[in-house]
């Protein structure tokens, strides 16, 4: 059973794992405003299933704690490439946690694909995980993973990131600033959440000595559709076609490979007892868009 806790801060040095996405990248960028001296390693820098490699990297940097944002993350893909994404988010995390063991804190990150998403009321820390995906499947593995290693770890899901790569919003605005008429899912709810805000709210967790399993998220809930008229009506207020239409759709119109959670909204209860306050999606979605319009990783 996963224990909740409060402990001590584990240090300022920080490994980022897969430090090339969306988390990475906002991680390596806030981090100095916590006192805190992240390194990053990408993918083609630091295999996280490869253990030799681990071992040198931990040998080398002798992290106090380790951020692992390293995943494969497009569901789709996952469904048709199982092996692939469990050697990646459920191997890896291993590897990770049997190298952290008395040594370093691990922050792990996971996802609300490892839920079913069917109760219409937000799922906390102790929910009972159903996946319905190869990816969900694959994340709850890899949660499992860091809790049977059973050292100091912290395992944070978090749900529909928004930040430097590729990503929804992105995608929306590219085809918002080509014309497109875009048919969007309406029938899905989540917290859109932005990745600066999110890596914020893991450094603010990690100053506080939260351990366990912590659920975090912007504030507020959209469905797909919600989201992308936000984005466009953003981008409108930042010259973006004002034409484009956002139509919506069901999520039958739309087939796809791998099945999602369709009221996947992360229940935020214990982050707030903690004092860990995540902003609006709102207002998160308009600060990521200052931040990429000034070219900043964020
Ligand atoms: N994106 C979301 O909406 C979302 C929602 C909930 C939870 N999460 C979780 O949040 C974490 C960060 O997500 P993100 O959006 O930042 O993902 P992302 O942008 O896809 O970044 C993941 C990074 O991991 C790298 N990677 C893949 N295999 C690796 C390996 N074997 N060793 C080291 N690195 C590897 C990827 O490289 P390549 O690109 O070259 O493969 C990519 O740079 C992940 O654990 C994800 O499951 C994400």
């Amino acid at each position: 059973m996963e224990r909740s806790s409060v402990g001590g801060r584990r240090g300022t040095r920080w490994l980022v794992t897969g430090a090339g996405g969306q988390l990475g990248r906002s991680l390596l960028r806030v981090a100095p405003e916590f006192g805190i001296e992240a390194i990053g390693r990408s993918d083609t820098e630091l295999d996280v299933v490869d253990g030799d490699a681990v071992a040198r990297t931990f040998e080398e940097l002798r992290p106090d704690v380790v951020l692992n944002c390293a995943a494969f993350t497009q569901v789709d893909w996952c469904e048709d490439h199982v092996d692939e994404a469990m050697r990646v988010n459920g191997t890896g995390p291993r590897v990770l946690a049997r190298a952290c063991a008395n040594h370093a804190l691990l922050v792990h990150i996971s996802t609300e694909y490892v839920f079913a998403g069917e109760t219409h009321r937000p799922i906390d820390e102790s929910a009972k995980p159903a996946p319905r995906s190869a990816y969900g499947r694959s994340k709850l593995a890899g949660e499992e993973a860091v809790r049977e290693v059973d050292g100091e770890h912290l395992i944070v899901r978090t749900q529909w990131l928004f930040g430097p790569g590729p990503n929804f919003v992105r995608t929306i605005r590219s085809a918002a600033a080509r014309g497109q008429t875009l048919h969007v899912v309406e029938d899905q709810v989540g917290r859109p959440t932005w990745s600066g805000a999110l890596a914020r709210a893991l450094l603010q967790a990690e100053a506080l000595g939260a351990r366990g399993m912590l659920h975090l998220a912007c504030e507020g809930m959209a469905s797909w559709y919600d989201l992308a008229l936000a984005a466009v009506s953003e981008g409108t207020q930042r010259g973006l076609n004002p034409s484009v239409e956002v139509r919506p759709v069901a999520t039958s119109e739309v087939p796809r490979s791998a099945m999602r959670p369709p009221y996947a909204v992360l229940g935020l209860e214990r982050a707030r007892q903690l004092g860990i306050e995540m902003s609006h999606w709102r207002k998160a979605l308009s600060a990521y868009l200052t931040a990429e319009a000034e070219g900043r990783d964020a």
